[in-house]
């Protein structure tokens, strides 16, 4: 393999690879290539094939891929396994300006919706793995069920329709033990823009005691009110992979539910979870912007500010409280889907502080037990602004901004892609202007 340092992140390799001969030996290389690529983020721009000139029995391959050095150097250590020739030359860093420079540093992210089937996989825990302390470890019939949800997850690409799953009476007889106790809570504990969106559920989806909606039914729902899409997902994402589906307005959902042994506790997100938790608060605007803006400061952040990032993430949509009509409410999901939690959060007895991502982003994220302190918003509005401002201090050498109609995201880093969203905000803003200018007609103003 041969490469030179074409773009800011952009690469051209030239490998030669002596084929065995026949076609199954050319369709091993390729899918092998294709594997390796995928689990080093390393995101395929182009590849072609030809006639070796240096041996006639030799192909050469081309490949333009898009990532960053590290992601490439590992990719060519594991290609060297494989071919005959890898001759790697480092790129010339010298000559490329200070900026060039720092962008290549930055970790590979997806730039458009459908690249998030590169990264939607890596399942950290569960899939279809259980711990030997799940409910479900010694249970096989549980087990085998998690691989069918975990094959569907996997399976599943960028577009396709979320498969229907016809559920057993077991697992829609859990979720309703759920379902009914939670609903009990919800009018004295959850925030008014749940209780506002719960019903509507209800409405769309079919959500009720007796039936577990479908994610394509709720995704659609999600779709209508605030551009969000859900995908199914086998088990916890890395955070860096999670948020960055935020940044698409993309929730991946788990489709399974939890062991009926214990109806009232889960180890991990299961759609019960998802369904009553999340999806209400993400069927307001003001929500959606909220978790849209913290996936999208994560996009190419380095790992210790993807980590601040998802702490506040869970510490606001996982298990945030908010203050109204001078009571506390929990808008966090977290809560939302868990009844001992939700009693305890809004006790009098846990500790609660104001949401400061500064402070927030410090404190320990606990899975298994009760949280040691809350963090409380007065709204969504104020926890985005203190976000958004959080979001600034994060090392970047770019802001990137979400185009709803391409679904990919822009990043922001020269004079020319700036000057294109000052373009388009003069547009909006002549809206605007000719808005006022009738409204001021109409009037007789
Ligand atoms: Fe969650």
């Amino acid at each position: 393999f041969k490469s030179c340092y074409k773009n800011f992140n952009f690469w051209t390799c030239k490998g030669t690879q002596t084929l065995p001969g026949e076609n199954n030996g050319k369709q091993h290389i390729f899918s092998l290539r294709w594997d390796q690529l995928r689990e080093n983020h390393v995101n395929l721009v182009h590849i072609e094939s030809r006639k070796s000139k240096r041996r006639n029995s030799e192909f050469e391959i081309y490949v333009d891929c898009d990532s960053n050095h590290e992601q490439l150097n590992e990719i060519i250590q594991l290609l060297q396994k494989h071919v005959n020739v890898v001759d790697m030359e480092p790129p010339d860093n010298s000559c490329l300006p200070e900026e060039s420079k720092e962008m290549s540093n930055v970790p590979w992210f997806p730039k458009k919706i459908s690249d998030l089937d590169n990264c939607a996989n890596r399942v950290l825990m569960y899939g279809s793995e259980l711990d030997a302390d799940h409910p479900g470890f010694k249970d096989n019939v549980y087990r085998k069920r998690r691989k069918y949800f975990a094959d569907l997850a996997m399976a599943y690409k960028h577009g396709d329709p979320i498969p229907r799953i016809e559920f057993t009476e077991e697992e829609v007889k859990t979720w309703g033990v759920v379902y009914r106790e939670l609903n009990k809570l919800y009018p004295t504990h959850a925030c008014r823009e749940y209780l506002k969106n719960l019903p509507l559920l209800s409405k769309y989806c079919e959500c009720r005691e007796d039936n577990i909606p479908q994610l394509e039914d709720v995704s659609r729902f999600l779709r209508e009110r605030t551009g969000f899409t859900i995908r199914p997902v086998a088990g916890y994402l890395s955070p860096r992979d999670f948020l960055a589906g935020l940044a698409f307005r993309v929730f991946h959902c788990t489709q399974y539910v939890r062991h009926s042994s214990d109806p009232l506790y889960t180890p991990e997100p299961d759609t019960c979870h998802e369904l009553l938790g999340h999806v209400p608060l993400l069927a307001e605007p003001s929500f959606a912007q909220f978790s849209q803006e913290i996936g999208l400061a994560s996009l190419g952040a380095l790992d210790d500010s993807v980590q601040k990032l998802a702490t506040c993430y869970f510490f606001t949509v996982e298990f945030g409280l908010c203050k109204q009509e001078g009571q506390l409410r929990a808008y966090g999901a977290g809560l939302l889907s868990s009844i001992s939690e939700l009693k305890h959060a809004l006790s009098g007895n846990a500790r609660i502080m104001p949401f400061d991502p500064k402070v927030t982003s410090k404190q320990e994220c606990i899975i298994t037990m009760f949280q040691d302190v809350y963090f409380v918003s007065d709204s969504f509005e104020e926890a985005k602004v203190r976000m958004r401002e959080f979001a600034k201090t994060i090392k970047r050498p770019f802001t990137v901004r979400y185009n709803p109609y391409t679904q990919s995201v822009d990043v922001l880093k020269d004079t020319p892609s700036i000057n294109s969203v000052v373009e388009e905000l003069r547009h909006e803003l002549d809206i605007v202007g000719d808005a006022l200018s009738r409204l001021n007609k109409q009037l007789g103003v």
